[in-house]
C-alpha cells in the first residue's frame, strides 16, 4: 500500500494516528535543522516534519530532498504546537491544523530542477506547452481538468436521464461540409484514396435518427483546420445531440437543462431557465454580433433617417447608397487617447470601414471635424437617441448595413476593453439564444450561395417554396439558433431537413449538382427514401463551456495537450516529418518542394 490518506484529508481528529502519505516535495523549508516538507498531492498538501528526535535515518534523508521528488512518507499525526506563544495552526490550508511528524522517508523518485516554478503564473505559454506535464501539476491547471470531468460527467448523466444513447460515430470518415478544411487521411488500402477526420458528426446523427435511435448524444472529437484562435483549437470536442419527433422547442428546452446542471456542477450556481431569445436581425442591429456580448450595454443607435439628407456627405451617401448611419454611445470615454482612437480606427478598417468619423463631448463642446457639417435638427437627434452627456464619445459607422454592424460590433467589444466594461460583471452568467438565422448567404467573391449554418438545415415551413426562386434566397430564414454566454458562441444547432426532395433541393441552390449529389450525398439522400423520421439536434462546444465555467479567457487552458497558434504541439512535437518509405506506402507524394519554387521569396 502506497498511502493510508491523501494529502487533503488529515484533520485533527486524526492526532495521536499513524498515516502514510505519497506525492510530491512542494517546498522545503530548513529551520534550524529541523526540516519542513509541505508533501502535495492532487487533493492538497500536509505538513511534514523531520526531527532527528524522532527518527534519525528519515530526518537525515530529508535533508537531501528537492522540490518535486516523489516521496512517501510514514508517521504520526500531531496537532501543530504552540511555539513560544504563537500557534503554528495555519487557516489557510484544510489541514493546517496538523502536521505529519515522519518516522520513515522513502524516496521513490528523485526530479531535476524544472524549467519553470509551478507556485507562480507563467506568461511564456511556448514553456509551458513544452513542459505541459509540469503545467498540469499547478492547482489551477489541475482544478480546470477537475472541472471538466465534473461537467462531462454531468452531461452524461443529465442525457442519460432523458433517455439519450451514447453512440461513438466513425474518425475515419467522410468530408462533411461544416465550411472548413478537412484534415485528410491518406488510405493505404484504397490507393489514392483519403479519409476525412469529422469537422462533425452531422451525417451520421441524422443517419442515427434514420436507424431509429430516437435520441443520440455522443462527447465527440471533431477536426477543423482553420485558422486558431483562443476559442479555436484544430481539434475540439462537441456535445453532440440529435433527436427525432421534437420541435425547436424540445431542443430549447433540454439544452437550457443541460446547461443549467452543467454550470451547477462547475460552479454551483442556479442558472434560470429558460433562456431569453433574441433573433438573429436584432442581435446584429443592436449589438452588431451574431454572439452578442450583452452585459456591456452600449447597443447600437441607428440614425439612418436624421442623416440622410445631411450636409455631410459621407453620412447622406452612405443612406443614399442603401446603407446606414448607426453610432455607439462610449459612456464618459471622451478622455481617449490618440492612441486608442488610432487602435479603434485600425479595428473599424479591418471590419471594412473607409474610416472612423466620431465626436469628443468635453466640457460642453462637441469636439469633431464632421460636426460644422450637422444641421440643428441633426445635432438635437444626436443628442436624444444617443443620450449624449459631458465626457462621452460617440463613435460612427456609415456603410452598407453588415459592414455597419461588423464595425461597430467590433468597436463596442474594444472599448469595453479599453474602458474595463467587464469589471463587477465576472460573475453575471448571460445565456441566450439567437434564433431566426438566415439559411443561406452569397458570397460575391465566388458568385454563389452557401449555407449559413449547414445544408442539412431546414428553411422555415412558410418560406420552403422559396427554394424555388434564387432572387428570394436572401429572404428565407432557417430553423437554426445558436446558444450563447457571455459573447461566446458555445453551441448551435437546426431542425434538418428529412424529406430527400427538398434536400436535393437545398443542394441544388448551393449549386451542387445531380451528380455531385450522389457522389458526396448519395447515403443521406439514399436514407431519406426509407422513412425519415423529422429530427434535430444541436452541438455544445464543451472547451468553451469549461473555459466559461472555469472563468479562463482561452479553451488552451482547459484541455489537457493543446495546439498552439500554428496547430503545433510543442511538447511531443507534431505535427512531424515522416519517411519517405512511409508516404510511399500510402501512395502520397509530398509537393512542398515544388509549392516553395511556385512561391518566390
Ligand atoms: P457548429 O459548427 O456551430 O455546428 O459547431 C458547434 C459548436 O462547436 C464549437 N466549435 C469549436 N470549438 C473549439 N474549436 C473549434 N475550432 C470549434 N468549432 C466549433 C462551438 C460551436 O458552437 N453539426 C453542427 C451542429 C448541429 O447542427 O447539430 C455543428 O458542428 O462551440
Ligand atoms: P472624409 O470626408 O473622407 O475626410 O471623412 C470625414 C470623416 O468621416 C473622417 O473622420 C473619416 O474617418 C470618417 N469616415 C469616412 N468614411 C467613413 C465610413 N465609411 N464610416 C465611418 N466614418 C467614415
Amino acid at each position: 500500500m502506497y498511502r493510508t490518506h491523501h494529502c487533503n484529508e488529515l484533520r485533527i481528529g486524526h492526532a495521536g494516528e499513524s498515516a502514510t502519505l505519497a506525492g510530491w516535495v512542494n517546498t522545503v523549508r530548513d529551520q534550524g535543522g529541523v526540516i519542513f516538507i509541505d508533501i502535495r498531492d492532487r487533493e492538497g498538501v500536509t505538513q511534514c516534519v523531520f526531527r532527528a528526535e524522532e527518527s534519525s535515518e528519515a530526518a537525515e534523508l530529508s535533508h537531501k530532498l528537492r522540490s518535486e521528488d516523489v516521496i512517501q512518507v510514514t508517521g504520526r499525526v500531531d496537532e501543530r504546537p504552540t511555539v513560544e506563544g504563537s500557534s503554528t495552526k495555519n487557516d489557510a490550508i484544510a489541514t493546517g491544523e496538523i502536521e505529519l511528524v515522519a518516522l520513515e522517508l522513502k524516496v521513490l523518485n528523485k526530479a531535476e530542477v524544472l524549467p519553470f516554478q509551478l507556485d507562480k503564473e507563467l506568461s511564456n505559454e511556448d514553456l509551458r506547452m513544452k513542459h505541459r506535464y509540469l503545467d498540469l501539476r499547478r492547482p489551477r491547471m489541475s482544478q480546470n481538468l477537475r472541472t471538466r470531468h465534473l461537467i462531462t460527467k454531468a452531461i452524461r448523466d443529465e442525457l442519460d436521464a432523458h433517455g439519450f444513447l451514447e453512440i461513438e460515430t466513425p474518425v475515419l470518415s467522410k468530408s462533411t461540409p461544416e465550411g472548413a478544411r478537412d484534415f485528410l487521411v491518406p488510405s493505404r488500402l484504397n490507393p489514392g484514396k483519403f479519409y476525412a477526420l469529422p469537422q462533425a458528426p452531422q451525417q451520421y446523427k441524422q443517419l442515427l435518427m434514420v436507424a431509429g435511435v430516437e435520441r443520440y448524444f455522443q462527447i465527440a472529437r471533431c477536426f477543423r483546420d482553420e485558422d486558431l484562435r483562443a476559442d479555436r483549437q484544430p481539434e475540439f470536442t462537441q456535445v453532440d445531440i440529435e433527436a427525432s419527433f421534437v420541435t425547436e422547442e424540445d431542443i430549447y428546452s433540454f439544452t437550457e437543462g443541460l446547461l443549467a446542471k452543467t454550470f451547477k456542477a462547475a460552479r454551483g450556481v442556479d442558472v434560470p431557465t429558460p433562456f431569453p431569445r433574441i433573433d438573429y436581425q436584432e442581435a446584429m442591429d443592436v449589438y452588431g454580433s451574431d454572439k452578442p456580448e450583452r452585459r456591456i450595454g452600449m447597443e447600437i443607435i441607428d440614425l439612418s433617417e436624421d442623416f440622410a439628407s445631411s450636409g455631410f456627405k459621407v453620412f447622406s451617401g452612405a443612406v443614399a447608397k442603401g446603407g446606414k448611419v448607426r453610432a455607439i454611445n462610449a459612456k464618459g470615454f471622451a478622455s481617449v487617447t490618440t492612441g486608442q482612437i488610432k487602435r479603434l480606427e485600425e479595428l473599424a478598417k479591418e471590419a471594412g470601414a473607409g474610416g472612423l468619423a466620431y465626436i469628443k463631448v468635453k466640457d460642453g463642446e462637441w469636439k469633431s471635424p464632421i460636426v460644422r457639417f450637422f444641421s440643428d435638427e441633426e445635432k438635437a437627434a444626436l443628442e436624444s437617441k444617443m443620450g449624449i452627456e459631458d465626457g462621452d464619445l460617440i463613435l460612427f459607422g456609415c456603410d452598407e448595413w453588415r459592414t455597419v454592424c461588423e464595425v461597430l460590433g467590433r468597436l463596442r467589444l474594444e472599448v469595453a476593453d479599453m474602458t474595463n466594461l467587464y469589471e463587477g460583471k465576472e460573475d453575471i452568467l448571460d445565456f441566450f439564444w439567437v434564433t431566426e438565422f438566415p439559411l443561406l448567404d452569397y458570397d460575391a467573391e465566388e458568385g454563389k450561395w452557401n449555407a449559413v449554418h449547414h445544408p442539412f438545415t431546414r428553411p422555415m415551413k412558410e418560406q420552403e417554396d422559396l427554394l424555388a426562386d434564387e432572387s428570394r434566397f436572401g429572404e428565407i430564414k432557417a430553423v437554426a439558433y445558436d446558444v450563447v454566454l457571455n459573447g461566446n458562441e458555445l453551441g448551435g444547432g437546426s431542425l434538418r431537413i428529412h424529406e430527400g426532395d427538398l434536400q436535393a433541393q437545398m443542394f441544388r441552390a448551393l449549386g451542387i449538382d445531380d451528380e455531385e449529389q450522389a457522389e458526396n450525398f448519395g447515403h443521406i439522400l439514399g436514407a431519406f427514401q426509407y422513412g425519415a423520421p423529422p429530427h434535430g439536434g444541436i452541438a455544445l462546444g464543451l472547451d468553451r463551456i469549461v473555459m466559461l465555467a472555469c472563468k479562463e479567457d482561452s479553451i488552451r487552458e482547459v484541455i489537457a495537450f493543446p495546439k498552439n497558434n500554428k496547430g503545433v504541439d510543442l511538447m511531443s512535437g507534431s505535427p512531424a516529418e515522416v519517411d519517405f518509405k512511409q508516404l510511399r506506402e500510402l501512395y502520397v507524394k509530398s509537393t512542398v518542394q515544388d509549392k516553395k519554387q511556385e512561391t518566390p521569396t
